[in-house]
């Protein structure tokens, strides 16, 4: 069966709804930045410091394509994995792909004080930071999803519940 990926913004819940995503399809579970974290042995926050954003992004492709390689994982991907047109190309081959979507107030709620773990956050102004880059990114995260699920106010397992529900709608083998 194919990967299935989950794309979105930071905050938009892609670790946490995962984890139950892949407990109730009995895939196992990957969550890039903790990959990358484990390959390198740095936090994602020191790689952007000690490397730069540019290195953080190749080893963010390193991985993904690692990860696609697999069968029946549940992959959350880092917000920004979608930036590149070289992994929106290997996602849509590999995975079904799932875009778990929040507004900008929702967004902020839920990581506007992160900025130490997330060093695209770690600005004066999280909050304009926020709305600036989901605008530039919306249309790659629509045009790269297979299935869009809309997370505002919404648990975790109910969207897991509807993800599942609209994947036995698409032929996901
Ligand atoms: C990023 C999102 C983060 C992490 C890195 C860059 C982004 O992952 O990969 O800080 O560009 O949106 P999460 O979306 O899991 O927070």
């Amino acid at each position: 069966m194919k990967n299935i990926a989950l794309i979105g913004f930071m905050g938009s819940g892609k670790t946490t709804v995962g984890r139950i995503l892949a407990k109730r399809l009995g895939y196992s579970f990957a969550d890039m930045d903790e990959v990358i974290e484990r390959k390198s042995g740095k936090a994602i926050a020191n790689i952007f410091r000690d490397d730069g954003e540019e290195a953080f992004r190749n080893a963010e492709t390193e991985t993904l394509l690692e990860v696609l390689a697999k069968a029946e994982v549940v992959i959350s991907c880092g917000g920004g994995v979608i930036l590149r047109e070289e992994n929106r190309s290997a996602l849509r081959l590999n995975s079904i792909v799932v875009f778990l979507k929040a507004g900008p107030e929702e967004i902020f709620k839920r990581v506007g004080n992160t900025g130490d773990m997330r060093p695209l956050l770690n600005t004066d102004n999280p909050r304009a930071a926020i709305e600036r880059m989901l605008q530039d990114r919306e249309s790659y995260y629509e045009s790269a999803a297979d299935i869009g699920v809309d997370t505002t106010g919404k648990s975790p397992g109910r969207v897991a519940e509807l993800i599942i529900e609209e994947l036995t709608t698409i032929d996901i083998a």
